[in-house]
């Protein structure tokens, strides 16, 4: 008996390989599972056996069984293929996406920089780009931050081991390569490569070395802005910057500079913005970016001569922005991947 059903198999699978329509595959099935099948033959002759004999057969045939269902599923396959493949003229090709396959939609902080950017750009400013693993002259030095200031530390910026060092910097003892704290260091590489007058944005990812919470990511993303050209001044600033703030959070919102102090302007400010309709945030002042005029030591050290040139820069964070504008209380709710929460913004 198991020579028998070795031998039903090996004909099935020999048979199996010839069909290619739905009628032969249909016809090959009833000569195996059919009432007069082959193997049905052998699960009839079930009844003669001794009762010590039935369960060892037993599990014989429904080996076979399952072979064959197997046979029969790539057949199936095998033959609805065919099917679409006639009705469409051509083979059907399954690497195509399906017709109503679930579209993604852009991240809520690509939106966010989208928006913001298309303020500035109707401001005539348009994008620049740099590394974002920078080098401690662009990230630092060139900005007129000193050596024993805090965001040079080693607590609290991300720097490559000691083997990676850059050409790249202009001055010895900078070629220090670190992961960028900001993207300052773009509005360097702009004055140092292009001709004033210019207006930029330089959106792009930071990293700074913070612990992570409710507030802090040690990867976040930046927009950050610089105008260079003759006498721009504090009004320029202030319309800039109001300009896009209303933009953002609509006609109602405040704006007001308050003093600060940052090595790369002078003179220097935070700007705040109150609004109405900010869900429980309305009313209050909010600290949304740094800004101010550029420090004529940063000219100078971009090969800007001060004398001609002048200029402002901002810089905000994209997360806090997002988180503002659509009531989002934990910056980590941007980084897990939440279909629940991204699909609030498609
Ligand atoms: N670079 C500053 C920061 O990362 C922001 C800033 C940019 C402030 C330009 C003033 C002018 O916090």
């Amino acid at each position: 008996m198991q020579q028998q059903l070795a031998s039903i198999v090996a004909t099935a699978r020999q048979e199996s390989a010839a069909v290619t329509t739905r009628a032969e595959m249909e016809a090959f099935k009833a000569r195996v599972m059919g009432p007069n099948g082959s193997l049905t033959q052998v699960m009839k002759g079930m009844g003669s056996l001794s009762k010590e004999e039935r369960p060892v057969v037993g599990r014989l045939i429904n080996e076979a069984k399952r072979e064959v269902e197997d046979l029969l599923a790539a057949l199936l396959a095998k033959v609805e293929d065919a099917e679409i493949g006639s009705a469409l003229g051509a083979p059907a090709d399954p690497s195509l996406p399906p017709p109503d396959a679930p579209a993604g939609s852009a991240h809520p902080l690509s939106r966010t920089r989208e928006r913001i950017l298309a303020s500035f750009r109707k401001l005539g400013f348009t994008v620049a780009e740099g590394p974002e693993v920078e080098t401690e002259w662009h990230c630092f030095d060139a900005l007129n931050t000193p050596a024993d200031h805090p965001a040079r530390d080693m607590q609290d910026t991300l720097y490559l081991p000691a083997s990676f060092r850059s050409a790249d910097a202009p001055r010895k003892g900078t070629e220090a390569v670190l992961l960028r704290t900001h993207t300052s260091s773009v509005q360097v590489r702009t004055m140092l490569s292009r001709k004033p007058p210019f207006r930029i944005v330089a959106p792009g990812r930071c990293f700074r070395r913070d612990a992570v919470d409710a507030t802090h990511s040690a990867n976040f993303h930046q927009v950050e802005g610089l105008w260079i050209d003759r006498q721009v001044t504090l009004a320029d600033l202030r319309g800039v910057l109001d300009f896009f703030v209303k933009e953002t959070f609509g006609p109602e919102a405040e704006t007001r500079l308050r003093p600060s102090f940052f090595p790369f302007t002078e003179p220097s400010f935070e700007m705040d913005l109150r609004s109405p309709n900010l869900g429980r945030l309305s009313g209050r002042w909010l600290e949304i970016m740094g800004c101010g005029l550029v420090d004529p030591k940063v000219l100078e050290l971009c090969g800007l001569a001060p004398q001609e040139w002048s200029g402002l820069a901002f810089g905000l964070g994209l997360e806090r922005i997002a988180m503002l504008v659509h009531g989002i209380d934990d910056i980590r709710h941007f980084y897990a991947n939440d279909a629940r929460f991204l699909r609030q913004f498609a």
